[in-house]
């Protein structure tokens, strides 16, 4: 279990009354872990089904050491879910708004949901409140959900808006929680910074303080720069496939320059998820509307739109012609150790190989179920149920997610299954070399 022991021995300086707003990722994985803190929190989702389901104890979507947490929480008496917003609101002092701020089709985000959530807090203010961004939004959101409360409160009833930008990874988002490299508050007054500060009193890391505009940008700026270090690997790689050079050798040593540094130098078919794709378009988005072109940020759009195009395209001049031939799919998910498939670049191969007329067999350790959602089964698409029955007689076996249990797979076995032993790995998970050994036709991303 991820929540640190000592945690629990510790003095919390105050015990909050927390109602979080939107039980997805971003609330759910927070109002479990901030019950975890020992506060007493009610998480509230205007999906019925979901939050019947979570009262028993069942979670939407999977996210490791999530379930256990929300278990032991509701045993406690510290987590309670509701579809009741109001009552949510009047018996909590601090509001944390976890909802949805989906891409609208010119890259902003859909705010609609959070002036929703600001009107009915704004109706049930009865006593002072801290109501508190947590979703990703644009810089001076922060101002609009203060003057959308403003304008609809009936009382004179004081309250205070903040921001506190959520930097969990799926997959991670737990050990994200309790661990985090910082915490960053947006406010406007000292009762709302010390608020924040007292709710994470327990979790030892620094703590940003800045007004509500920087920490909006905060958010966006990071997101943004992790992608385009992403980006900027994956161009790196396409240079490697020119020249004959190797991605992971570059990577490697450009990541020991500290100022550099090794995190977020894997090349591979791009980056996907319910966050850098729609945070880096509203980037854009919202700068423009200041008045900037923010051009890098679309190269870096580009250059991920390539990356899974460039992997197509290996795959077809190994193959030649993809019509009836067979390729397996392992790993659906846009990383590993989720089962989200939100702008996975899974989908964009597989659309392509369907296209193309090949036949494809897919597994997923995980999100197999969410897979079935967007890709009907038919006699060109199948689901296989373990990685061996999926390369049977295929002649070409792909890896779109880096599975750690993918690592662990018997490659003599499946050599044995394919009826053509190429693999064409879209995560650079494997020693080329090794596979080579074993007979195998092996492309990677940028790698030799
Ligand atoms: C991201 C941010 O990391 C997190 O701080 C924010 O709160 C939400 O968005 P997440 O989307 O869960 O988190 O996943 P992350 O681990 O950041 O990976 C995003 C995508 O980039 C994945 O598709 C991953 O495969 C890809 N990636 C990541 C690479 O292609 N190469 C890398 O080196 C790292």
């Amino acid at each position: 279990m991820t929540s640190p022991k000592k945690l629990k021995k510790k003095k919390y300086t105050k015990r909050y009354s927390i109602c979080v707003v939107g039980a997805g990722h971003v609330g759910l994985v927070a109002a479990a872990c901030f019950a975890e803190l020992n506060h007493k929190v009610v998480c509230v989702d205007s999906d019925e089904h979901r939050i019947q389901s979570l009262k028993k104890k069942k979670l939407p979507f999977y996210e490791p050491e999530l379930e256990p947490l929300v278990k032991k929480n509701i045993k406690s008496g510290n987590l309670s879910f509701s579809s009741a917003l109001g009552e949510g609101i009047k018996k909590s002092e601090v509001i944390f708004l976890a909802v949805g701020t989906p891409p609208q089709v010119d890259g902003s985000a859909d705010l609609s949901s959070v002036e929703n959530v600001a009107r009915i807090v704004a109706r049930n203010l009865d006593s002072y409140k801290l109501i508190v961004e947590k979703s990703t939004v644009p810089v001076k959101t922060g101002r609009k959900v203060k003057e959308a409360i403003h304008r609809y409160k009936k009382s004179n009833v004081d309250f205070d808006v903040a921001s506190n930008p959520e930097f969990l990874r799926e997959g991670k988002a737990v050990y994200d929680f309790f661990y985090p490299d910082r915490i960053v508050v947006g406010v406007e007054s000292k009762r709302a910074e010390n608020i924040l500060k007292d709710i994470y009193a327990s979790l030892k890391t620094p703590l940003i303080v800045t007004d509500i505009n920087t920490a909006e940008l905060i958010k966006h700026a990071s997101n943004s720069f992790l992608a385009t270090k992403i980006s900027f690997i994956n161009v790196v790689s396409h240079i490697c496939d020119l020249a004959g050079a190797d991605v992971e050798k570059v990577s490697l040593a450009m990541g020991l320059d500290k100022r550099i540094g090794k995190e977020f130098l894997q090349a591979g078919i791009g980056y996907g998820g319910s966050c850098f794709p729609k945070d880096v378009a509203a980037f854009i988005y919202i700068a423009k509307k200041l008045g900037y072109e923010l051009n890098l940020l679309k190269e870096v759009e580009n250059i991920n739109k390539e990356q899974w195009i460039r992997f197509v395209e290996k795959v077809k001049e190994h193959l030649w012609i993809l019509r009836d031939k067979k390729i397996a799919i392992l790993g659906l998910s846009f990383k590993p150790d989720t089962d989200d498939m939100r702008c996975a670049p899974s989908v964009n191969i597989i659309e392509s190989f369907i296209n193309e007329g090949a036949h494809l067999i897919l597994f997923d350790p995980q999100a197999q179920n969410q897979a079935k959602k967007i890709f009907k089964t038919s006699s060109k698409l199948k689901f296989s149920q373990d990685p061996y029955s999926a390369v049977k007689d295929c002649d070409c076996l792909c890896f779109l997610t880096e599975w750690d249990q993918f690592h662990k797979l018997d490659f003599k076995k499946i050599k044995k299954l394919m009826h053509y032993p190429f693999i064409a790995d879209g995560r650079n998970m494997f020693d080329g070399d090794a596979l080579r050994k074993l007979e195998f036709d092996y492309i990677g991303m940028g790698k030799l």
